[in-house]
């Protein structure tokens, strides 16, 4: 069990950066899928609150059949009563509680044909076993993935720079690379994306991947309450890899939260999102 939980207002405030971020061609890609198989069984990892199956709904036609699998029994909970009148008509959703750990896509294909396997902010915490099992199940049940939203390490704050950004940005990406409970090993971080699409290709999947970017605009009170949770988390994660710099980087948290208050910063975070096929079909 991953030793990282989720709370619910954090995913409810991405969701809007989240939605508009997302790579609309790929969402095409599974929709056209989805159309070959003549059903759409949609597993979603990690699926938290529901957030990913609250964008996807949009695009992949009509009598949806979702399972939502994570370890948070309260956010799928939160996830049944947001889709529950939410889904197009015909369509059904089920949740399970579960370590992504275990997983066995196989057995779950087994009693529910799955269709297309999707997830949403979740590859970058995997370690390279469980993504190389990851492909090897999905290539195994011939499912198509649209995994979207991983972080790729690329962030900015626009309208003024800071001495220390590059420095803080550096120290939390090499944070994003500790275990976090997603196979055994470092988690990937901003590299997870890449590894995920090369274990596709060499599976003799067609790949495609998009960006997908947080665009904070200086000033709003949506960029101030998203980018407050940004720059405490992105300083708590530089404290902790460079403790000895502690107090240049509690310097800098109360200049950039300052600068974000008065309207003076944006910020942007950058996600790359992959969807793969069998080729065969
Ligand atoms: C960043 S959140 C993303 C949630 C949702 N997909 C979204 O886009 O809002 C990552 C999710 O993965 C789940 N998760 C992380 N590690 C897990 C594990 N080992 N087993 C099951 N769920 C896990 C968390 O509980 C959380 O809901």
């Amino acid at each position: 069990m991953s030793e990282l939980w989720f709370d619910s207002e954090w995913l409810t405030l991405r969701r809007r950066a989240d939605h508009q971020a997302r790579e609309t061609l790929l969402n095409e890609e599974a929709h056209y899928w989805l159309g070959t198989r003549h059903r759409s069984h949609i597993l979603d990892l990690g699926a938290g609150s529901g957030n990913n199956a609250l964008y996807l709904k949009e695009w992949l036609g009509e009598q949806q059949h979702w399972r939502l699998v994570d370890q948070d029994a309260k956010l799928l909970k939160e996830a049944e009563r947001q889709l529950e009148h939410a889904l197009p008509e015909g369509s059904t959703v089920e949740t399970a509680v579960a370590d992504l750990a275990n997983v066995r896509l196989t057995a779950i294909h087994q009693r529910w044909p799955i269709d297309l396997i999707t997830a949403s902010a979740l590859l970058d915490l995997a370690s390279q076993p469980w993504i190389d099992r990851l492909v090897d199940e999905c290539v195994g049940i011939g499912a198509a993935a649209l995994l979207v939203l991983n972080v790729n390490g690329h962030w900015a704050i626009t309208g003024s720079k800071h001495p220390l950004d590059e420095v803080i940005r550096q120290a939390f990406n090499a944070h994003q690379e500790r275990a976090k409970g997603l196979g055994t090993g470092p988690a990937l971080g901003p590299m997870a994306v890449h590894a995920t699409e090369a274990a596709f290709k060499r599976a003799g999947y067609a790949t495609q991947t998009g960006t997908s970017v947080w665009k904070l605009l200086a000033g709003s009170a949506y960029t101030k309450a998203l980018g407050f949770r940004l720059i405490n988390g992105w300083h708590q994660a530089a404290c902790e890899m460079l403790p000895d710099q502690s107090d240049e980087f509690d310097v800098w948290f109360v200049s950039r939260q300052t600068d974000l208050a008065n309207g003076q910063i944006g910020i942007e975070v950058g996600h790359t999102d992959l969807y793969a096929e069998p080729v065969a079909g």
